[in-house]
């Protein structure tokens, strides 16, 4: 039977209505309309859904809407714009890390929650840190000089 859910997404009080057992990436996705949180395998295995809760990454495909109840969401959204975006995002166009992009918006969460802890992750770091995304371009290698770059920017450093 359905219920009420109250969530903080991205800053805002939201109240959504389902199963208590339904994934966290279906409200986002279709209740929410915030579609930048992709759905890959549902199985907690590629990565692409990863949002953060309470500030920690975890799997959207994964999390039942009763585990999330009164936690705080924050989805790819929130990171940047276009006309400003997050310097993550733009290491990431700097370094073209991505091909198809699908991948990206779990890979940039991830990247947030490690630069948030670790303004100086080392490439061991960064390399853990995206442990559990998989990216079949095979953008690997851009995606870790990206996030070096991101926390290089952050540092006021201009990049590397
Ligand atoms: S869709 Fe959630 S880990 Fe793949
Ligand atoms: S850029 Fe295509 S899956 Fe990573």
């Amino acid at each position: 039977m359905a219920q009420i859910f109250e969530i903080t997404v991205n800053g805002e009080p939201r109240q959504v209505e389902a199963e208590a057992d339904l994934p966290l990436i279906y409200v986002l996705r279709n209740e929410l309309g915030l579609t930048g949180t992709r759905y890959g395998c549902g199985l907690e295995q590629c990565g692409s859904c990863m949002v953060l809760i309470d500030g920690e990454p975890s799997y959207a495909c994964a999390r039942a809407m009763d585990s999330v109840a009164g936690r705080t969401v924050q989805t790819i959204e929130d990171l940047g714009t276009v006309a400003d975006p997050h310097p993550l995002q733009q290491a990431f166009l700097d370094e073209q890390a991505g091909q198809c992009g699908y991948c990206l918006s779990g890979i940039l969460i991830s990247a947030k929650a490690l630069l948030d802890r670790n303004p100086s992750p080392s490439r061991a770091d960064i390399v853990a840190a995206l442990d559990g995304h998989l990216c079949r371009c095979g953008a690997h290698s851009r995606i870790i000089r990206a996030v070096d770059r991101a926390a290089a920017m952050l540092r006021g450093e201009g990049g590397v």
